[in-house]
């Protein structure tokens, strides 16, 4: 459930008319809602209110600091992959121990930057990566806290790009390797086993993948337990998907209810890495029809948001709707929305029947507030967008759009071409 709604006609963002945005703070824009946003959280935080849990946002589906501080002031945490994503959850002040970091390429500089931040855990994906951190605890004589992410092969049915958790993939330890790996965590001095971690795909919409899987890391916990080794968090990870096109993904009231009995009698604190299903249905992109142009074959609505400000459409062929701002009687046409990018991919839809619309007018791209702004770039030097949170009748802006200095602020002319 979201918040970006029509009244008479008119879309609105909360209390607010998305026309209105766009004409103070200008397109593209993104568009957040604070209570959808606070909502998304609640359902997780409500859903698993039985069990010890920590709700860790996937800060990778949205970065914006305004966010992940609206997520700290809620009780939420933080996953995060990067040294940049630790640097951003801390500076919007998700406390060090709700943060866990994952990511099959940790570097030593981002290792040391997480240890001296004394984040609660490491989800670490390779035996190498061990014995690195153990190597730099060691160093720094401290302790790294440790979570193994597990492989666990299942497939999470989804789009091949975002699923994780099957053998092919780069992503954790394969299961029937776990219990080694673990032995060998054990033994390395510098090194404290705390949990264990599991994610396996992004925008799964079944059950059954994240019951089989944890039913498999189950197991192997069990296992562990007879080696004599206990563990304190199991961090079942991400994936809820949302509905872009009319898919009923489960809630994280279900999620819980299958998951939760799994569960009990165990002494286990249960993370969860929430990123588009908090995020996803609370953010729209809101971008301007520049032109009308009629193809040999089809219509083009060529709008002032490219593939630089929102790429799943053309990296995933993922489905966004679009909608126009102001609804009015007019008729229909077969087109495509694209943007003015010098790339046939760049489309934000395509093959729509859409309201024949009129130069200048709005339309809004929904579901883009997880893995849109984050993985926009700055192709064919475009600056990028503005983003705004609503609140009610209140409008914040939380990231002013970029200018053309932005675009070349780190870059030198050698001195030979001076
Ligand atoms: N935890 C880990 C370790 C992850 O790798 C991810 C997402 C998540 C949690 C959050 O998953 P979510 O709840 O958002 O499904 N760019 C793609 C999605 C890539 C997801 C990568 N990992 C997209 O736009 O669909």
């Amino acid at each position: 459930m979201h918040l970006f709604r029509y009244r008479s006609g008119e879309l609105y963002a909360e209390e607010v008319p998305v026309k209105q945005l766009a004409e103070k703070y200008g397109t593209p824009l993104y568009i957040y809602s604070y209570n959808t946003l606070v909502r998304h959280l609640k359902a997780y935080s409500d859903a698993f209110n039985d069990y010890p849990h920590i709700i860790c946002f996937a800060v990778k589906a949205n970065s914006n600091t305004a966010i992940l501080r609206l997520f700290a002031k809620n009780g939420g945490g933080a996953d995060i992959v990067s040294g940049g994503e630790l640097y951003v959850a801390l500076k919007a002040g998700v406390p060090a121990k709700k943060i866990v970091y994952a990511g099959v390429g940790k570097t030593e500089y981002e290792i040391r930057f997480a240890l001296k931040s004394k984040i609660l855990m490491f989800n670490v994906e390779s035996e190498a990566e061990l014995r690195e951190i153990d190597r730099i605890a060691g160093k720094m004589r401290t302790m790294a806290p440790v979570a193994l992410r597990i492989n666990p092969d299942i497939d999470p049915e989804t789009h091949p790009y975002i699923a994780t958790g099957l053998k092919k993939h780069k992503f954790g330890i394969p299961i029937e390797d776990a219990l080694e790996h673990y032995r060998l965590a054990s033994r390395l001095k510098n090194i404290k086993i705390i949990g264990v971690h599991k994610h396996i795909g992004s925008q799964i919409t079944k059950i059954s993948p994240f019951v089989d899987a944890l039913k498999k890391i189950l197991l192997l916990i069990d296992e562990l337990s007879i080696q004599g080794v206990e563990l304190k968090y199991l961090d079942a990870g991400g994936g809820l998907g949302i509905s872009y096109r009319g898919e009923e993904p489960p809630v994280p009231k279900e999620l819980a209810r299958n998951l939760i009995p799994l569960l009990k009698n165990r002494k286990l604190t249960l993370i969860m890495e929430p990123g588009r299903s908090i995020a996803g249905n609370a953010g729209i992109l809101v971008t301007r029809v520049l032109y009308l142009k009629k193809g040999a074959e089809k219509e083009f609505i060529i709008v002032d948001a490219g593939m630089n400000d929102l790429i799943r459409p053309s990296y995933y062929n993922a489905y966004h709707n679009v909608i126009p701002v102001l609804k009015k009687k007019r008729e229909k046409v077969f087109c495509d929305v694209v943007g003015p990018i010098c790339e046939s991919s760049d489309f934000l839809a395509r093959d729509r029947e859409l309201k024949r619309l009129k130069q200048g007018e709005y339309l809004a791209v929904m579901s883009a507030g997880a893995y849109g702004f984050s993985m926009s770039s700055n192709y064919n030097s475009r600056p990028r967008a503005a983003e705004v949170i609503v609140k009610s009748k209140g409008h914040f802006l939380v990231r002013k759009r970029e200018t053309y200095d932005d675009l070349i602020r780190n870059e030198r002319i050698p001195v030979f071409l001076k």
